[in-house]
Formats: structure tokens, C-alpha cells, sequence
């Protein structure tokens, strides 16, 4: 129902900008893999500070929320009931890497993409030793879901109309970017380990006793 109303809400956003703000349009000709112009960058690094203190829980509600909706994520992070998550220990330890992770992301949004787009990637792959504990891919969309109810009640309490509507779309394309580009990272084939072969010299005092065929391994 949220996530529906939000589409229809983004749909309405997006003509109404169309016309009011043409700059926005403009700036397109520089998107990036989160398909944020530079307003809307600048948007997210002035709101995202306002959002954690308006509400410091959010990434944990979302937590609370995501696991709430499976069971295979609960099982995966080691949870038997819905009234023990808020007291397990590897929750309460994902909800401060995942917001610190977003949070550095925002800080550096606006000028350093490579960057930014190999951390996601990286992290993406590193998720892959996950899976014999029963992650899956999927599991990010369910998070993703979760992290925007969250952000949406708690915007209820401080932003309204077209400034909160702005907001919701721009977490949102940020949000899925970020996921996208886990995924790419998860999926990826792993660049095989060429082992290293011992170098091979010749010694000076192998020089001067056998010039033949005597090597040593460094
Ligand atoms: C966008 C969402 C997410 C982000 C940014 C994220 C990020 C991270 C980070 C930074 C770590 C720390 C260790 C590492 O670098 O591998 C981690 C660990 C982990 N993540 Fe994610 N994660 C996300 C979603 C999820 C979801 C939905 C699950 C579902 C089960 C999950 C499962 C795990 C597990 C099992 C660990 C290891 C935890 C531990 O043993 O301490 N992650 N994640």
C-alpha cells in the first residue's frame, strides 16, 4: 500500500516539477547510478543530517521492519522470534555498519562517484561469504522496502507537501542505486587469484660455485 501510494505521489511529483523546475531537467545531463541530479544531491546532504535527528532509530525501525517481513532474513541473522530482534546482537551491529555506510555515501555523493560506486560493489561482493547463513540477493529489496516506510513516517513529522514528496523520491532513487549497485558487486564473477610464483634469483655465491643451475626462492 505505501510503496504504491509512493509511486503514485512520485508520479504527481514528477509532472508538477516538470514544470516548475527546469533547472532540475537541466542538470540531468550529469546523472549517475543513482540518477540524482545535482539538486537533488545537494537535497540529500542538506536533509539526510535532519532526518537522523529527527529520528535516530530509523535504520533500526527499519530493521525491526524488515525482519518482521521474513523469516528467511530472521533465520539468516540468527533470530527465532520477532520479540527477541531488538535485543540481537548481530540486528542492533548491522543497523550501525548499514547507517554509517549510507551516511558516509551521502557525505561524498557529490564529488567522488568511482568511489562510491566501488564501495557498493565491494560491499555487494563481500556479502557473498553470506551466503552459507542463507543470504540472498533478494533480502536487499526487502530492506530497501523497509528503510522507505521508515523514512517515511518519520519525514511526517518534520517535512510536508512538495518539500516532503521531493525528499521521499530523492531517498528513493538513492536508496535503489545503492542496492543496484550491491547487487552488480554480489553478482559479479569473483576475479580469480593468480597465485603468485616464488621469484627466482641467482645468488652471487651460487654464481661463483655453480654458474650452471643453482636458484634460491626469495
Ligand atoms: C543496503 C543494505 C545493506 C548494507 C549497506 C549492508 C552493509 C553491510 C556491512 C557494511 C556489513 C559489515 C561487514 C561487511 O563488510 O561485510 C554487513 C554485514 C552483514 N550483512 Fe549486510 N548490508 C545490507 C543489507 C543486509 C541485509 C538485508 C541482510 C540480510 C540478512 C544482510 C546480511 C548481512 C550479514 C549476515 C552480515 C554479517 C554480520 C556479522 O556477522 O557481523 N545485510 N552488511
Amino acid at each position: 500500500m505505501l510503496a504504491e501510494r509512493l509511486m503514485v505521489e512520485m508520479g504527481g511529483l514528477l509532472c508538477s516539477r516538470r514544470s516548475i523546475d527546469k533547472d532540475v531537467l537541466a542538470d540531468r545531463v550529469s546523472v549517475d547510478i543513482y540518477k540524482l541530479c545535482k539538486k537533488e544531491k545537494r537535497l540529500l546532504q542538506q536533509e539526510w543530517p535532519r532526518l537522523l535527528a529527527y529520528n535516530p532509530n530509523i535504520f533500526r525501525n527499519a530493521w525491526m521492519k524488515t525482519v518482521h517481513r521474513s523469516s528467511s532474513i530472521k533465520r539468516t541473522l540468527g533470530i527465532v522470534t520477532d520479540e527477541e530482534a531488538p535485543r540481537n546482537r548481530c540486528l542492533i551491529r548491522l543497523s550501525t555498519v548499514v547507517e554509517s555506510f549510507f551516511s558516509r555515501i551521502v557525505a561524498t555523493i557529490t564529488y567522488d562517484q568511482p568511489a562510491v560506486e566501488e564501495a557498493c560493489k565491494q560491499l555487494g561482493a563481500s556479502h557473498r561469504q553470506y551466503k552459507s547463513r542463507g543470504f540472498q540477493a533478494i533480502f536487499w529489496d526487502i530492506f530497501m522496502l523497509s528503510l522507505m516506510d521508515a523514512i517515511e513516517l518519520s519525514t511526517t513529522e518534520y517535512l510536508s507537501g512538495s518539500a516532503r514528496l521531493r525528499m521521499l523520491h530523492t531517498c528513493q532513487k538513492f536508496i535503489h542505486g545503492i542496492v543496484e549497485q550491491l547487487r552488480v558487486g554480489y553478482f559479479e564473477e569473483p576475479t580469480p587469484v593468480v597465485p603468485r610464483l616464488p621469484k627466482l634469483s641467482l645468488t652471487e655465491s651460487a654464481l661463483n660455485k655453480d654458474r650452471t643451475s643453482q636458484f634460491s626462492c626469495e
